[in-house]
């Protein structure tokens, strides 16, 4: 790999050093404490289902540690890796101001820590970022055991928007496999239909609850409140592939805020958290004291007569403290809704608004300079594999279904290295058709390498627009690297260029990293491009994600040294390795041809 060269070469070492002392002694003006973790990535045992196996953890804990700072801290994270497997650690949400270098995905902004070496990522928050953020692995589908919470508290001598919690507790919601998801994932992509390991049952706090096979009293997690206490809930979805709902029985629900961000209090009685997105909210323990379920099962969005999904429900218990004889079986919330309740999850989403104040305050760009108009699909993509030719089922956008590159995206861009992508993924689809209908044009989808250049300080405009191709409507999680993005529209069927524009709000839209685009409909986002650096977008569903549904924002310097890339840190890991198991897996057999999908 031509890397590995670069990196060996003397003077790139001497840049390099140069350059990064430099930009360090800039950045330690910034106040605040640093903080150091070692994280290390090995096997270990756990039993859940009536059946024991081993996985790949954080310093043996599942969920991982966590990492808990005050806003304007420093955090430096070294991933040592004593498992024997390659993988990559991604600090989701967080900003990393001009550091795409310790951004994590796997030949995207780096290759993976290798079994037996180490890397040092530096986390650089961005300076508005408050609230609960998460780390996962983010090679293959290691981040379903592989992932914890990140806290970021106010900053010292400030507090919160709303009145100080008397507690607070750290919900992540997780996938179960009874079986090795790695083993799985490989088999179900080695043949060239659409099979994808199906979970087994879901998790809070690593633990499954009560309702599943071989579960008691010791497998559920449980949460002591005081009465009359109000705590703050950090709820983090970690979940692989599913959306979910989540409710405490009699108890409702404040949120104050979502994806590091601050939102306006709303009061619900259930949520809907989608894979990669947190929300922080409050409950008070203000009812008889008992025990109370929390429980999490899926929203499902696709079509309801698919009923081969995991409809396992997760369940932890809400327990007063003090005397009192807890009934026999705590009461269920009845308002979690079921696992095909559209509206339910379409209400969810359109309650959430900005804080918006003078301390939290939005910016939502309005000359906009980069418009896009985005489609998601699921499609199928034609080539010759092993002599034959075959359809294989992909995911993409503007019908591009993204190939990883060999070696990494953000050391070509930085050292100009050629031939590892090209630059001209697409601002609109291919062709125009009704795209919520039942008519889609064939063959138009291609796999490649394509990424999108924005200039400094774009304000960017993006319409993600969700098909019906192949009849495979079904929500997408989006999440995008590096930035918060305003969440300024939504809206089901096609989206209307006149009409729609005209409802977008400007004023307190909710600011995310993770957004869900409707089945079959839209969602319009703002952002401006300030944050330079190489920056995946991604369905964070992550067999879409395998499946190609991806692409890569690289975002140019600006004029000044503040406001350019920093210099990569002296070791970085080497491409050594091809890229995790995607579609790009039989590259070398790989002939695209042009001929209509057989499935
Ligand atoms: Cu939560 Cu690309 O990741
Ligand atoms: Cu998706």
């Amino acid at each position: 790999m031509k890397s590995e060269e670069m990196l060996g070469s003397k003077s790139f070492f001497l840049e390099v050093i140069v350059l990064a002392l430099l930009s360090r002694m800039l950045v330690f003006v910034v106040e605040g404490d640093t903080h150091y973790y070692d994280f290390v990535l090995k096997e270990t045992n756990f039993t859940r289902l009536c059946s024991t196996k081993s996985m790949m953890t954080v310093n043996d804990s599942f969920p991982g540690p966590v990492i808990r700072i005050h806003r304007g801290d420093r955090v430096y994270v070294n991933v040592h890796n004593e498992d024997d497997f390659g993988v990559t650690i991604h600090w989701h949400g967080v900003k990393q101001t001009r550091n795409s270098w310790s951004d994590g995905p796997d030949h995207i902004t780096q290759c993976k820590i290798e079994p037996g070496t180490n890397f040092t990522y530096e986390v650089i928050f961005g300076n508005d970022q408050e609230g609960t953020l998460w780390w996962h692995a983010h090679s293959d589908w290691t981040r379903a055991s592989v992932h914890g919470a990140i806290v970021v508290l106010p900053a010292e001598g400030t507090t919160y928007p709303y009145p100080e919690p008397d507690g607070e507790e750290l919900i992540i919601l997780g996938t179960w496999y009874v079986g090795d998801l790695n083993e799985m994932l490989e088999e179900d992509l080695s043949i060239p239909n659409i099979t994808t390991p199906k979970s087994d049952a879901y998790t809070i706090n690593g633990q499954l609850g009560d309702l599943v096979a071989c579960s008691g009293s010791e497998t559920i997690h449980r949460w002591s409140v005081d009465y009359g206490k109000t705590y703050l809930l950090r709820i983090v979805n970690a979940a692989i592939n599913s959306e979910l709902f989540f409710a405490i029985s009699q108890h409702n629900l404040t949120i104050v805020g979502t994806d590091g961000t601050y939102t306006k209090p709303t009061v619900t009685s259930y949520i809907m958290i989608d894979p990669g997105q947190t929300i922080d909210v409050l409950v008070t323990a203000n009812q008889s004291p008992s025990q109370y379920y929390m429980a999490a099962r899926q929203f499902v969005s696709f079509d309801p007569t698919v009923t081969d999904f995991n409809n396992m429900t997760a369940t932890a218990i809400l327990q007063y403290r003090g005397n009192y004889t807890p009934p026999d079986i705590p009461s269920f919330p009845t308002t979690l809704p079921s696992f095909h309740d559209l509206d339910s999850a379409l209400r969810f989403l359109p309650l959430l608004r900005s804080l918006a104040s003078p301390e939290h305050p939005v910016n939502v760009p309005i000359d906009i300079t980069t418009r896009m108009y985005i489609t998601t699909e699921m499609s199928v993509v034609n080539f010759i594999f092993e002599g034959s030719e075959i359809s294989h089922i992909a995911a993409s956008l503007n019908n591009i279904s993204f190939m990883d590159p060999s070696s990494d995206i953000l050391l070509a861009y930085y050292r100009h290295i050629k031939g590892v992508y090209t630059t001209d993924f697409p601002d609109y689809p291919p062709s125009s058709y009704n795209f919520t209908g039942d008519d889609w044009p064939s063959s138009i989808t291609k796999l490649a390498t394509k990424v999108k250049v924005l200039n400094y300080n774009e304000s960017v405009e993006i319409i993600f627009q969700g098909t019906n191709m192949l009849d495979e409507a079904e929500d997408h999680p989006l999440h995008l690297h590096g930035y918060t993005f305003y969440v300024v529209g939504m809206g089901r069927g096609n989206f209307n260029n006149e009409t729609d524009p005209k409802w977008y709000n400007l004023v307190d839209p909710p600011e995310r990293n993770t957004i869900v685009v409707p089945k079959n409909g839209w969602v319009a986002l703002r952002f401006r491009a300030n944050n330079p650096g190489v920056w995946l977008w991604h369905c964070h569903f992550d067999k879409h994600f395998t499946w190609g549904m991806a692409t890569v924002f690289i975002v140019k310097n600006g004029k000044t040294p503040e406001t350019s890339l920093l210099p990569p840190p002296a070791y970085m890991p080497p491409c050594t390795l091809p890229s995790p198991i995607r579609l790009e897996d039989f590259e070398e057999s790989i002939e695209i041809i042009n001929t209509s999908p057989v499935i």
